[in-house]
């Protein structure tokens, strides 16, 4: 057969290779007529910006044409032309100019996309890439627009582009996110303008239901979405008139690569490219939370905010297709492991459906409301209709759901928004399905080897009873001889078998038990190791090596067997049980950044808990900026990489950590140094140990001064804004080389941010401010900067403080910012 294939196989070769080389090469950024783009080829703007052609996404068969960034090392698509409509081979595909209209064909050269513009009827179009990542399909001789990408928009939205509604027709325009991380068909989640003609952007799901609105525009920011105030990167402007309305944006600095997308998350998102760090930077997103998705774990699936992943299975039901939610698509949701009886009558009582409590949930989406008057009638409502799914009983009265359970969150057990509702689940009643599983199978072959062994030895004395004339049936007995035998010898097999039957029953008893132990220990610590107490006794020559120690903690020392160094901070005051401990630290454990002292793993034993750090030799920043002797301290541009880099690890914290996480004390003793004195956070995440009230108690009792953000003591909500107070007060600290709440080193008493944010805003002489035993040396422009982030992080109202992601760039030169207020409360400190 291979044989008959060859020759034919060879010709297609050499036809496909003849084609290559008639084919004109693009080395252009325009396609006309005459031309086609297959294969391999590109277009590429004039200046090398963007660059189009064929991709396939991921580890996909697909192909597509997709614009994407020329310069950026990873490959980002930002427009997609047939995303519901991919072709398998790019050789034999080809996008082609034809009658006026820009067409892809696919492998058997029928149109899978076009740009469906009717009324041209010449051939004299050409296609254009331009810089801005807009493709323009004009009239060759007008220069006349036919179309163009930036009409079309699919799941970016660009600088200069559009998101508009036809004033005429009414129809929003979307832009909608991709189905999964590898396949660019269009997905559940899109933005749109209000179609009522507001200035109103909303985010809905499967065009239907609306989850997000970033509220009317005022003209310099959406009344919901404050913070874009502080935006320093874009410039928005509303546009209307009697054919559409439209908001579109430019970019203040024009080099800066940015971009809005809609994620496969269900959030709109704006990223900048970090060319030092070579990835994309998220600056903003909404909604902040993921779980205020609609519907993002799809149907009986549950969001929790504060797990890893996010999405996971009501209890009886698992994913419907596992590999689409490897790829972040939940939206096929959860199917029942096990079917619902339903309403079958005969149906024994130990097969009936029945209903498990969900508590401290936000209940399903589209309750419907049934009057009767309590839980129990509510229950054998949802019973006897084979549909429901799930009932609630509360305050507003019996709530059933039919069909599949949309939004449900889990919470946490003290989140006093927390409901309880009922999901019918199928008999028999076992939470735990798969563990009881394996038990029921090893309970099974207990019993049958039993029952073997039992029955064997029946066997064998009815045998031996035969054999000495005993049994009552003797002449049947002693008529046949070969009978006996064959008793004897299934006497023999079934004594085998049931003996071998028992062994396995204890076999896999033990290989259950041993696995279920196992992988209780692995769930739990991730990647962190659990240390015993005995080896951390070892490790600090038990705790003889004193590092510091906090009011819920001390710091000591240690030598792993390894020879490597750590620092064991020994917990008090953490009242939680073992369970919830181990699962706070493994959730802390996953929060990995360069700049976060990494943890490696913990102890918990009885009341003792400690968690193992990787020691820092360098000590705390406060050692090296508050010392004495002037010989050691930190020149200007590290103490410039330590704000950079502080920032950095504090907004990895506040953003990027699907756990969203408030560090509480942000402060110099909580800096560590590295060896290069690069810096990392100590002690995050353990607000979550303590306990947010508790730890409120515990930081206005310490009374940090100079640190506290107003609203710890005001009692309002804590939000990462504390963290960008303290965050400001150590930059001032970093500047004068001076704690806050200290008078200088040369005995003056002014209030150092107060009297260095009135020298910025009054163009004073700001080196005068600087560290005296930095003599001057340092960059006036940086130390304005950081003078200037510093007086916008201590305002006293937090919704006025900048958040971290907008601190880094600023840090990193890219923005630039307006002078700052001085806040009330510094004022307060003027004279003292
Ligand atoms: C396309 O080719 C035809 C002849 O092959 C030629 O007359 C025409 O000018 C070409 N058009 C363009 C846009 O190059
Ligand atoms: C090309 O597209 C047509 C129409 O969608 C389809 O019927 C045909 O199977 C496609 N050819 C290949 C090779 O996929
Ligand atoms: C073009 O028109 C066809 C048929 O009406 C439609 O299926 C296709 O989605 C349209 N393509 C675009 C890009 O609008
Ligand atoms: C989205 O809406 C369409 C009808 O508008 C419906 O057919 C489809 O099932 C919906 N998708 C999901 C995932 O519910
Ligand atoms: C912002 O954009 C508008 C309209 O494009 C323009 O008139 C204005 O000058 C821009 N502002 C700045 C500061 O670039
Ligand atoms: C839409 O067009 C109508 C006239 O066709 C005009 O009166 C109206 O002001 C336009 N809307 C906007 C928002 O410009
Ligand atoms: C609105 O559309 C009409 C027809 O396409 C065009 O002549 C007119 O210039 C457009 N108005 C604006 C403001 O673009
Ligand atoms: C969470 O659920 C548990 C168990 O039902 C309950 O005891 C606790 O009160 C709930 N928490 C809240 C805040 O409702
Ligand atoms: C550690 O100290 C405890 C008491 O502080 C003592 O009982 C124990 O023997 C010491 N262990 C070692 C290995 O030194
Ligand atoms: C204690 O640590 C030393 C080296 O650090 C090691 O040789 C010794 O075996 C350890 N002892 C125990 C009981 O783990
Ligand atoms: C910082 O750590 C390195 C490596 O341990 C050490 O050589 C250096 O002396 C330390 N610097 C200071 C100022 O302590
Ligand atoms: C614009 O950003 C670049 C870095 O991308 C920076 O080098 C340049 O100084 C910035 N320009 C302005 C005016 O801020």
């Amino acid at each position: 057969m291979d044989k008959m294939k060859n020759p034919f196989r060879f010709l297609s070769l050499l036809v496909l290779c003849f084609s290559c080389r008639i084919i004109p090469s693009l080395a252009t950024d325009s396609i006309s007529a005459n031309q086609t783009l297959s294969g391999d080829q590109t277009l590429i703007s004039s200046g090398g910006v963007f660059e189009l052609g064929f991709f396939n996404p991921g580890n996909s068969l697909n192909y597509y044409i997709g614009i994407w960034y020329k310069k950026i090392s990873t490959k980002t698509v930002v427009w997609v032309a047939n995303r519901d409509s991919p072709v398998s081979d790019k050789n034999s595909a080809k996008l082609v100019v034809s009658n006026g209209n820009l067409v892809l064909l696919n492998e058997s050269q029928i149109p899978v996309w076009s740009t469906n513009l009717t009324s041209s009827t010449s051939d004299s179009a050409v296609a254009i890439l331009l810089d801005s990542g807009n493709l323009l399909l004009r009239k060759l001789e007008s220069s006349e627009n036919l179309w163009e990408s930036f009409d079309n928009p699919t799941h970016i939205f660009l600088p200069g582009g559009k998101i508009k509604l036809n004033n005429k027709t009414k129809q929003p325009q979307y832009l909608t996110s991709w189905k999964n991380t590898e396949d660019p068909a269009q997905g559940l989640f899109s933005l749109e303008l209000d179609p009522k003609g507001t200035t109103a952007y909303y985010i809905l799901w499967n065009k239907s239901e609306q989850y997000w609105t970033g509220g009317p525009w005022n003209g310099q920011t959406f009344s919901l979405v404050p913070e874009m105030r502080l935006n320093f990167l874009y410039n928005f402007t509303f546009v209307s008139n009697e054919n559409e309305s439209y908001f579109t944006y430019s970019m203040y600095n024009t080099s800066i690569i940015s971009h809005m997308v809609m994620g496969v998350s269900g959030q709109i998102q704006q990223l900048s490219w970090l060319e030092s760090a070579q990835q994309w930077n998220l600056f903003w997103s909404q909604p902040r939370r993921q779980c205020e998705v609609y519907a993002f774990c799809g149907g009986f699936g549950s969001c929790n905010e504060n797990s890893l992943p996010f999405c996971s299975c009501l209890t009886g039901f698992e994913p419907k297709s596992p590999t689409d939610w490897d790829l972040q698509d939940h939206s096929g949701g959860c199917v029942r492991k096990t079917k619902l009886q339903c309403k079958n009558p005969s149906s024994s009582n130990s097969e009936k459906d029945w209903f498990l409590a969900m508590p401290n949930v936000t209940l399903p989406k589209h309750a419907q409301s049934v009057g009767v008057g309590n839980a129990g009638e509510c229950e054998s409502t949802c019973l006897k209709n084979c549909c429901c799914a799930a009932y609630a009983y509360d305050s507003n009265g019996c709530s059933v759901w039919n069909g599949d359970l949309l939004g449900v969150q889990q919470l946490s057990q003290d989140d006093s928004n927390g409901e309880t509702f009922y999901l019918k689940l199928a008999a028999p009643k076992f939470p735990d399905a798969k563990h009881k599983k394996q038990e029921i199978i090893g309970i099974v072959v207990g019993l049958v080897g039993g029952v073997g062994v039992f029955l064997a030895i029946c066997l064998f004395v009815m045998m031996r009873m035969k054999k000495r004339g005993v049994g009552l049936r003797r002449t049947v007995a002693s008529s046949s001889m070969a009978f006996r035998h064959c008793g004897e010898i299934i006497g023999i097999v079934m004594g085998i078998i049931g003996g071998l039957g028992a062994l396995l029953a204890i076999l896999l008893f033990v290989i259950f038990r041993r696995r279920s132990l196992v992988g209780k220990g692995k769930s739990v610590q991730g990647s962190l190791v659990a240390f015993g107490y005995r080896d951390l006794q070892n490790a600090t020559k038990n705790f003889s090596e004193k590092l510091g120690g906090g009011s819920f903690s001390s710091v000591f020392r240690g030598t792993l067997p390894d020879s490597s160094v750590i620092a064991v901070k020994k917990l008090e005051r953490i009242s939680q049980g073992e369970k919830q401990f181990r699962s706070e630290v493994s959730t802390i454990g996953t929060i990995k950044h360069v700049n976060l002292v990494r943890l490696r793993g913990f102890c918990t034993e009885g009341n003792k808990k400690f968690l193992v750090y990787d020691y820092m030799p360098n000590g705390s920043l406060d050692a090296h900026l508050f010392q004495e002797e002037n010989s050691k301290n930190l020149e200007w541009k590290v103490r410039y990489q330590i704000a950079l880099a502080t920032a950095r690890g504090l907004n990895y914290l506040h953003e990027k950590c699907r756990d969203y996480i408030i560090h509480c004390d942000i402060k110099p003793e909580n800096i560590l140094l590295d060896f290069d004195f690069c810096p990392k956070i100590a002690d995050f995440g353990l607000t979550k140990l303590v306990g947010m009230e508790i730890n409120r108690i515990l930081t206005t009792m310490r009374g940090t001064r100079g640190y506290l953000a107003p609203e710890w003591i005001s009692g309002v909500a804590i939000t990462p804004k504390v963290d960008v107070y303290g965050y400001g007060m150590m930059l001032f600290e970093l500047v004068s080389g001076r704690r806050n709440s200290e008078p200088s080193k040369d005995g003056q008493v002014k209030f150092f941010p107060t009297w260095a944010a009135t020298v910025v805003i009054q163009g004073g002489d700001v080196l005068e401010l600087l560290d005296p035993t930095l003599e001057r040396k340092a960059d006036i422009e940086e130390v304005t900067r950081i003078i200037k982030i510093a007086s916008w992080c201590v305002q006293d109202e937090e919704s006025n403080r900048p958040s971290m992601c907008q601190i880094v760039p600023i840090l990193e030169g890219f923005l630039d910012m307006s002078l700052p207020p001085i806040p009330r409360s510094l004022l307060l400190f003027v004279d003292s």
